[in-house]
């Protein structure tokens, strides 16, 4: 459950750090291929207040799995069929990248960014980090490990945001 608590603290940050000068890069491409698509959606990014920082920590609470077929599931019948709960999916299954060279590139993106992370990114990245998370526990130890290096290099991209250390 440690990544989890690490999720919420570091959005808590995201949320009272808005009013932070921000730069905006194409670190997620996938995002601005969903924006030119006729994607029914009318917002992108998932957290706008408090309360929604609280329902992704129930949500994630509750339990979450990414699919390999690319679904994003929550197990929470409930909390699942909350509209807001929608975007989420749409960020998890379409945006964050969820392959290693994919997820390599973001990492390499992430530590030439100048500035502070846009809120839409951070929150994205952290969403990556919840992935790469499941993945640790898969696979065989070769990949497990290059999992690992993974979760541990947006760890630090994320910590580096809020702290502006190394
Ligand atoms: C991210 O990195 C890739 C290759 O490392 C590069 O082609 C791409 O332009 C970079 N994107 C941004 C937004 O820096
Ligand atoms: C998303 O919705 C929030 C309020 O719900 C609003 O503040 C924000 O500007 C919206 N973002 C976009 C990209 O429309
Ligand atoms: C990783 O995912 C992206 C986007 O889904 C895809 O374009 C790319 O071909 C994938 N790369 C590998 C190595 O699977």
């Amino acid at each position: 459950m440690l990544p989890c608590r690490m999720l919420v603290v570091g959005l808590l940050y995201c949320c009272i750090k808005a009013g932070v000068k921000t730069t905006k890069q194409a670190l997620f491409p996938a995002a601005s291929r969903l924006k030119r698509g006729a994607a029914a959606v009318d917002n992108l990014t998932f957290h706008n207040s408090l309360n929604d920082v609280n329902l992704l920590f129930e949500i994630l609470l509750a339990g979450t799995h990414f699919e390999t077929s690319g679904e994003f599931l929550v197990h929470d019948a409930e909390l699942a069929s909350l509209r807001k709960t929608r975007n989420l999916e749409v960020i998890c299954e379409e945006i964050i990248p969820r392959n290693l060279t994919d997820i390599i590139t973001l990492i390499s993106n992430l530590s030439n960014h100048a500035g502070h992370l846009h809120p839409e990114d951070f929150e994205r990245t952290l969403l990556t980090l919840v992935f790469t998370a499941q993945q640790m526990v898969n696979g065989n130890k070769q990949q497990r490990e290059m999992w690992a290096e993974s979760f541990v290099s947006l760890y630090k991209a994320i910590k580096q945001d809020l702290t502006g250390e190394n």
